[in-house]
């Protein structure tokens, strides 16, 4: 069925229903790790509870000589897949309605965690992103919001503002979706040309050989994510992988894990440029029992 398409908080509103409310934050060009969000969510409301899906290209998370402008927008074909996988709302604010009074003068700072990896890379993003998550948090009112694994520190800095600031709400991950070759969906992987694409296969596999690693120890799974990634790094005048960073970090923090025997979860995560589109890509690890020849006092 089709879903409703609301473009203001008050159609919104009329909308709600005593039953439990889900909600899965867009900023459209859905794809199938979309479609994943959307069926993880219907399944956890069950037939009487309402999904919604969002669906805006927030401005504020944009850097200067980023995508925006050219950032898919293909608003129909959302509504379709939203609905062929259960949402019963779609909520495709426009800029005014989100931001009322203009660019926002108050804004969610996402603090030391937001200005590590891709907050290094791009000043600014993740207050960016959480002021708009808080803003359609109060606009949805969900009982449970979903966010893929894919964007590791966004997931992190949204379960990071909900314990901080005591928003009402669940947040559920749902693991990444990738392409049968281990690409992992995005809905910027159209800009790739089909060689762009061929190069980016290497991020994926080096988190495979990463993960493949882990009974050998954090440092074991860092080398054997670089030895993979430095051959397809980009040469002079020719094509390639320009890698931003490969890092093996604490989920709860995002600080970058220094200490070899470390053991519980991690993330190790990668970002890259091919050509003009700029990917990145995660893998949760666990690290259980160290390995024998890394207790502490015993050699090496
Ligand atoms: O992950 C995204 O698509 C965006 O960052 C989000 C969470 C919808 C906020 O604009």
């Amino acid at each position: 069925m089709s879903p409703h398409l609301v473009a203001t908080a008050a159609e919104l509103r009329s909308l709600a229903r005593e039953a439990e409310r889900a909600v899965v934050m867009t900023m459209g060009a859905l794809h199938e790790g979309h479609a994943a969000l959307v069926r993880a969510a219907r399944e956890l409301v069950g037939p009487e509870g309402q999904v919604v899906v969002t669906v805006f290209v927030n401005p504020l998370q944009f850097g200067a000589g980023e995508d925006l402008d050219r950032y898919p927008r293909t608003l129909d074909a959302d509504v379709q897949l939203a609905g062929k996988e259960g949402a019963d709302v779609v909520f495709a604010p426009s800029v005014a309605e989100v931001y009322p009074g203009g660019e926002p003068q108050v804004r969610i700072s996402a603090g030391p965690m937001g200005a590590v990896l891709e907050g290094a890379f791009r000043p600014g993003h993740f207050d960016g992103v959480l002021t708009v998550v808080a803003k359609l948090l109060h606009l949805t009112a969900p009982d449970v919001a979903f966010f893929g694994q894919k964007d590791a520190q966004q997931l992190s800095l949204v379960r990071r503002m909900v314990r901080d600031l005591n928003f009402p709400v669940e947040v559920v991950a749902v693991p990444t979706v990738r392409e049968p070759d281990g690409l992992a969906l995005s809905s910027r992987n159209r800009y790739l040309s089909d060689s762009e694409r061929a190069g980016a296969l290497a991020l994926s596999r080096a988190l495979r050989a990463g993960e493949q690693a882990v009974p050998q120890g954090p440092a074991a799974v860092l080398r054997a994510a670089r030895q993979v990634l430095e051959p397809a790094a980009v040469r002079p005048g020719g094509q390639g992988l320009d890698v931003d960073y490969v890092a093996l970090v604490d989920p709860g923090s995002f600080a970058e894990i220094t200490d070899d025997v470390w053991r519980g979860d991690a993330v190790l995560a990668v970002a890259a440029r091919a050509g003009t589109t700029r990917l990145i890509d995660n893998v949760p690890l666990h690290f259980g029992t160290p390995h024998p020849a890394q207790h502490p006092g015993e050699a090496r």
